[in-house]
Order: structure tokens, then C-alpha cells, then sequence
């Protein structure tokens, strides 16, 4: 199963005096995803955005589908609130210690897409029991909690094994990367099995925006 490239601008490196005008930005381009980075300041050591920022965006008028990305110790506390916020994509780490499956389900119970998000340092083999149950794997190519960091190319062994597991098992779940992407990497994650990508720096820092992602859609 090989998807169409697809990019996701993080709103994490946009104008976070002005969110509706970076995801704006976005939809004018003709782009339909938008990587939300909801961070707790536990699991991750950094701060960004609640609910509440979800419900506003979509009550600006914002039709992009919404990539969620929750790094949180207790995701499962606060999946309905993403979901009636908003959310289309609700995507959970496998580190923290919580009912994981059950996690999923409610997810895809409350009508969003569920994904499941894997740090650098966790092997692929720690998800490899819910991929029957999953819309998407995340694949983090930094240590979550921050933009701007350099992409890890030992992760491209990790993004080979999950589309070789998903070849066997005849399932059709996305492969994303997050963490340091641009055309170069992009590529290389490309290669190694990767179909959409988060892009906050380069995506938000690129002169010709219109450009930039056209060259995505080619990978
Ligand atoms: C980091 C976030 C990323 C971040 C990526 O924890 O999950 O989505 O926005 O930023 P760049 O593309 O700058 O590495
Ligand atoms: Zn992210």
C-alpha cells in the first residue's frame, strides 16, 4: 500500500499571536493537513496548546484536516475534548503508562481517525501488537518538545520495518514523520516507506511557501 505524499505544516512553528492566520496560510495553498503539537509540559518539557485553541481554529473557518499530535502523560484523559473540539486525527504516545488500545478505540469511537506515536528511542516492536488498530503511525525523527532540532537518520530503519510489517500484515495505516523534515530528509523518509509529513521550521521558514509544497506533493 503506497499513499500519496502528504505534507503537514506544524502549526507549533507558525505565529502563535495569529494561529488562524498561519493555518490559513496553509489552507490558501490548497494544502489539506495541519499538524496541531498539544504539549503538557510533563511528558514533554515544553508548553503549547488546549482545547480551546482546537475549537477556535475550526471556529475560524478553518476546513483543514487536523493532524492532532497529543504529547501528554495522560492522553486518555483528554481525547473527547480534542475530538468535539475538533480534531480529525487524534494521535497518542506509546511511551506513557495507560490503556493504549482502549485509548485507540475511544478515539475512533468518537469518529476521528486514531494514530500511534513512536519516540526515537522506542523500537518499532513496542506497537507492533496495535497496527491492525491504527489510521497512522507517527514516527518521531527528534525527541519530542521542540522544534527546529536536527532530523535522526538511524529512524529510517524504524519507517522500512513498520511498511514491511504493514506489507505483511495487509494493512493501509499512513507512516508520518515529525521531527527536522524538509525536501532533503523528506526524501530519504520517503524511500525508507514514509507517506505524510510534518514540517514546521522549513515549512513556516520557506520563501516560496506555494513552491515548497509543491515540491512535496512529488516525493
Ligand atoms: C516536536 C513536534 C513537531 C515540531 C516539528 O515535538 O512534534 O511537530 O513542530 O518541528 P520541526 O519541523 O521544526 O522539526
Ligand atoms: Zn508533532
Amino acid at each position: 500500500m503506497i499513499h500519496a505524499p502528504i505534507l503537514a505544516p506544524s502549526l507549533l512553528a507558525g505565529d502563535h499571536a495569529h494561529l488562524a492566520a498561519s493555518a490559513a496560510t496553509v489552507a490558501e495553498l490548497g494544502l489539506k493537513w495541519l499538524h496541531i503539537d498539544i504539549m503538557d509540559g510533563n511528558f514533554v518539557p515544553n508548553l503549547t496548546f488546549g482545547p480551546e485553541t482546537v475549537t477556535a481554529l475550526r471556529r475560524h473557518g478553518n476546513t483543514l484536516f487536523f493532524d492532532t499530535h497529543l504529547m501528554l502523560a495522560r492522553p486518555d484523559r483528554y481525547v473527547e475534548a480534542f475530538a468535539h473540539a475538533g480534531a480529525d486525527l487524534i494521535s497518542i504516545h506509546i511511551e506513557p503508562d495507560y490503556d493504549h488500545a482502549a485509548t485507540l478505540a475511544r478515539i475512533r469511537a468518537l469518529g476521528c481517525q486514531a494514530g500511534i506515536v513512536i519516540n526515537p528511542d522506542t523500537p518499532a516492536n513496542a506497537i507492533k501488537h496495535l497496527l491492525a488498530t491504527v489510521d497512522l503511525v507517527l514516527v518521531m525523527t527528534v525527541q519530542p518538545g521542540f522544534g527546529g532540532q536536527p532530523f535522526r537518520t538511524d529512524l529510517l530503519q524504524k519507517l522500512t520495518q513498520l511498511a514491511m510489517w504493514r506489507a505483511e500484515q495487509n494493512l493501509s495505516f499512513r507512516i508520518e514523520v515529525d521531527g527536522g523534515i524538509d525536501l532533503q530528509t523528506g526524501a530519504k523518509c520517503r524511500t525508507a516507506g514514509a507517506d505524510t509529513f510534518v514540517a514546521g521550521t522549513s515549512f513556516f521558514k520557506a520563501a516560496d511557501k506555494a513552491a515548497y509544497a509543491a515540491s512535496f506533493a512529488l516525493l
